[in-house]
């Protein structure tokens, strides 16, 4: 183990320059015209997973984008690992707001700033970096890889899902592993054993079969932005709970032991707010900020249109409004029963004024490990290991929609050792990691190879 942690050390600025090199590339798996970069990131990624020492590496077309996989399997009777991560990155806009370009990785202050950077090819580098580390250095790995790659996380999995159905005999492992998530703060590493599923619709109105002159026709007809508006605010009561009938039937009660493991996290909501820079914080009465983010479901609209949004002012009644909602879901919520009673209760609530259509565009349910899994017995000696510090447990607001089918159809556990911070930036601009959480992440994962070996 020294000789490959000397390994790593010695290989900085390179670790950096290649990471530096699978960032410019730019995957936006959204995008139609980004499709080549797509297929070019994944052809990058099939081609530096053989530089490194994996084997049998492979694209894979899909329906959608590629998946690519390699292995390396080669220590018999030790533990098979599945590595998943994504290669794809979210858009850049609002462009105007990244200090510097969002392709081209840049440190300042001791971090790397770019899309992707947390998000997620920086942490799936931290894998391929250490699997280099102990290749290059030893000829082996102390246990078997499979390394799973996908292009289309950021827009819901959809094509996933069937690969590994098709390919479960080549997926057989003992455990699942993903670098996708923060650590809880900045010098505070962590396990994370949670992760909330989505559900996310579209609703559209149309009222007037053209936009009208808000004076000829104001008072008239009813404007679907209006209407939008005031379906969407009769989304949650006075208690900031989502009104939509049967929305928490399925809902796991946090038991008082987890409840009690929360409220010994190091957390203030007064510098919570502060760093957000809001006033006051908003969400279910009755629960803590950690149990509203991590264990209870929430509604959210994340855009909303219609008529005029262009600079000064034009007088109009606009034909159409739209809006975007997505349902971030706990155990045991199923997002397709979730996705109907939104669609029902939108159906129920529409006046007849306007004609109100509810789609529901993707979803994936919340997954849950067992802490005291041998997985993530393994990644607690490993972080203890890679940062000096013992790691805390801790649940995670977002969404991989993959691990829940994980389980279901490969029957595995994942562990989620996540080396972001929540304040990187992901989705947003000036994306960033900081370069001790990728070393330490690097160190940390090879702790966590050598870990499973010894079980
Ligand atoms: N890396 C995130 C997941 C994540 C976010 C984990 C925040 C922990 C905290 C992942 O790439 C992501 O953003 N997922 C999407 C999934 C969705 C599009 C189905 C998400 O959570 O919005
Ligand atoms: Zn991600």
């Amino acid at each position: 183990m020294k000789n490959v942690l000397q390994y790593i050390e010695a290989n900085r600025d390179r670790y950096l320059s290649e990471l530096t090199e699978l960032i410019a590339i730019p995957s936006i798996s959204t995008n139609p015209e980004n499709k080549k970069d797509i297929q070019r990131c994944a052809e990058w990624m099939s081609k530096h997973l053989t530089s490194i020492g994996m084997e049998h590496a492979e694209i894979f077309p899909t329906a959608g984008h590629p998946v690519v996989y390699a292995d390396w399997l080669h220590a018999p009777g030790a533990p098979t690992v599945l590595i998943y991560g994504h290669y794809d990155v979210q858009p850049v806009d609002p462009i105007d707001l990244w200090t510097s370009p969002p392709f081209k990785a840049t440190i300042r202050n001791g971090n790397l700033y770019a899309r992707g950077s947390a998000d997620d090819k920086g942490q799936v580098f931290i894998h391929l970096k250490s699997i280099e580390a102990f290749l290059k250095n030893t000829g082996k790995l102390p246990i078997n890889i499979k390394m799973l790659l996908e292009g289309e996380e950021e827009i819901g999995s959809e094509h996933l899902d069937p690969f590994i159905r098709e390919h479960k005999k080549r997926l057989k492992a003992d455990l699942v592993m993903v670098s996708d998530t923060s650590m809880f703060a900045r010098g505070v590493p962590s396990v994370c054993y949670g992760l909330r599923g989505l559900a996310y619709m579209q609703i559209d109105l149309i009222g007037p079969n053209k936009d009208l002159h808000s004076g000829s026709y104001g008072g008239s007809v009813h404007n679907p932005i209006q209407a939008l508006s005031e379906i969407v605010a009769s989304l949650h009561d006075k208690n900031g709970r989502v009104t939509i009938p049967g929305f928490y039937d399925d809902v796991r009660s946090l038991t008082k032991k987890e409840r009690d493991a929360f409220k010994k996290l190091p957390w203030s909501d007064k510098k919570y707010a502060k760093e957000l820079g809001v006033k006051a914080l908003y969400g279910e009465r009755g629960f803590t900020t950690l149990e509203r983010l991590w264990a209870r479901p929430t509604l959210e609209c994340n855009g909303i249109w219609g008529g005029f949004t262009g600079e000064g002012a034009k007088t109009v009644l606009p034909s159409a409004a739209s809006a975007k909602i997505s349902m971030r879901l706990v155990p045991d919520q199923s997002a397709d029963k979730v996705a109907k009673l939104f669609q029902k209760h939108i159906d129920r609530i529409a006046p007849n004024t306007v004609q109100v259509k509810a789609r529901y565009l993707h979803g994936g349910e919340a997954a849950l490990t067992p802490i005291d899994s041998p997985g993530v017995k393994a990644a607690v000696a490993a972080l203890e290991k890679g940062f000096g510090k013992k790691p805390l447990y801790q649940r995670e607001g977002g969404s991989i929609p993959i691990v829940v089918q994980f389980k279901r159809v490969l029957g595995l556990d994942t562990v989620l050792l996540g080396f972001g911070l929540p304040d990187e930036n992901a989705h947003a601009p000036d994306e960033h990691i900081a370069l001790e959480n990728y070393f330490g992440g690097i160190r940390s994962v090879a702790h966590f190879y050598q870990a499973l070996a010894d079980l």
